[in-house]
């Protein structure tokens, strides 16, 4: 969903954008393409056939193999990955804090590899970045902090304290401007990160394991200020975690990383609905924590069954329907709804026992129900 903001950026620069289609248009939009050198403002991030390698004392490590990767304008894209994976490379690439050993960076049509020094870094202004260690001086005072990243970009000096002022209303920081950064919760201090990450006013804002030295509730509220800075000021997320959690909460897509490369990528319900790889079933089982019970016997009169619900099936009472239509013992194990950004997603196991003909029927009858399939992974 395109925000206000976003949809004003693509009326005026994407010629393939909402509002372009009045002719009238057309030639202003192509004057502005033009203008700006044919940009291509409809991806935010492309990656193209980028490697990395890193050369340790005779030793080389592949941290990233060749990888192309397309993020959309205003898309929060996640990235996870067990330890060593390749993430924090991979996004380190997109800002040029590594240099690629091959491959090509853009972003928003600009392309990075080929700055200089200097362009890069005004360049870099235009892409936040926040931390699992929040990166701030613990000395100084939040408003000093968001100061320091102002003044180091030249920004117009008196409307500093205007725009610190925007910035901690933002963050929902407002009453905390002269305390010291070594004063504040973690959550608070990762608010003070973005504050300072977004004081540029960036396109895109990465964030690696921005999350990951907090409590699950500050989790929340962080994610949650994420997903409306995305909403509200249409910036372009990158966000790595070896949390599914987060994942979850607000990805859009995402892609799953496995040594140096990205072995799965999607949508994120189409990916916690139905991994492909071994390595994206343990992150997805992490969240629903299935195991069949070490008590309970499988046997051909006696299985357990588990199926899951897809969208709106989710909240309907299916088992009811089973308990009516079949002559089966039906006991449940375990059940769960999780909601994948907002669409719910729900797993049942239950264990069946009595005829094999009638759980063959059974078997059938979630196989041809629309939206409730039997995961085989789970269990
Ligand atoms: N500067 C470096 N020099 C040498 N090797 C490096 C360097 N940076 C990363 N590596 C190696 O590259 C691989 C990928 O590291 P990376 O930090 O990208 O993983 P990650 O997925 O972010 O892991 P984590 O979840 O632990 O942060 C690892 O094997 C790591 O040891
Ligand atoms: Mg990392």
């Amino acid at each position: 969903m395109k925000s206000q903001q976003q949809a004003f950026k693509s009326t005026v620069l994407n010629p393939a954008g909402i509002g372009l289609t009045d002719n009238h248009l057309l030639p202003f939009v192509y004057l502005m393409n033009g203008f700006f050198n044919f940009r291509r403002y409809d991806m935010s991030i492309h990656l193209n056939k980028v490697s990395k390698t890193y050369h340790l004392k005779g030793r080389t490590v592949e941290a990233l193999k060749e990888t192309s990767l397309d993020i959309e304008d205003g898309e929060i894209f996640g990235l996870i990955g067990y330890s060593g994976a390749g993430k924090s490379t991979l996004l380190r690439l997109i800002n040029l804090l590594e240099e690629p050993s091959t491959g090509t960076v853009m972003v928003n049509g600009e392309n990075l590899t080929q700055l200089s020094k200097n362009e890069l870094r005004v360049k870099r202004q235009k892409i936040g970045m926040i931390f699992q260690q929040f990166n701030l001086i613990e000395s100084k005072t939040v408003y000093d902090n968001i100061e320091f990243v102002l003044k180091a970009s030249k920004y117009d000096k008196k409307q500093v304290p205007k725009r610190i002022k925007e910035l901690l209303d933002l963050v929902g920081l407002s009453d905390k401007s002269e305390i010291l950064a070594s004063n504040l919760s973690g959550g608070q201090k990762q608010r003070v990160g973005i504050a300072r990450a977004l004081a540029n006013d960036p396109d895109v804002l990465l964030c690696d394991e921005a999350t990951s030295a907090l409590d699950p509730d500050t989790t929340k509220s962080i994610l949650k200020l994420l997903n409306n800075i995305n909403k509200t000021l249409g910036i372009t997320i990158v966000i790595i975690t070896h949390e599914m959690e987060v994942i979850k909460e607000i990805a859009d897509r995402v892609g799953v990383m496995s040594a140096g490369e990205i072995i799965e990528i999607g949508p994120t319900y189409d990916v916690f609905s139905h991994p492909k790889k071994e390595i994206t079933k343990d992150f997805v089982q992490e969240i629903y924590n299935f195991e069949i019970p070490k008590q309970i016997e499988e046997n051909k009169e006696n299985q357990v069954i588990t199926i899951q619900f897809l969208s709106e099936n989710a909240e309907e009472n299916y088992l009811n329907k089973l308990y009516r239509e079949f002559n089966l013992n039906i006991s449940i194990l375990n059940g769960r709804i999780e909601y994948i950004k907002d669409q719910p997603l729900g797993f049942l196991m239950f264990q069946v026992s009595g005829e094999n003909s009638e759980i063959e029927r059974l078997k059938n009858h979630i196989d041809q129900s629309n939206g409730i399939e039997r995961v085989a992974y789970i269990g």
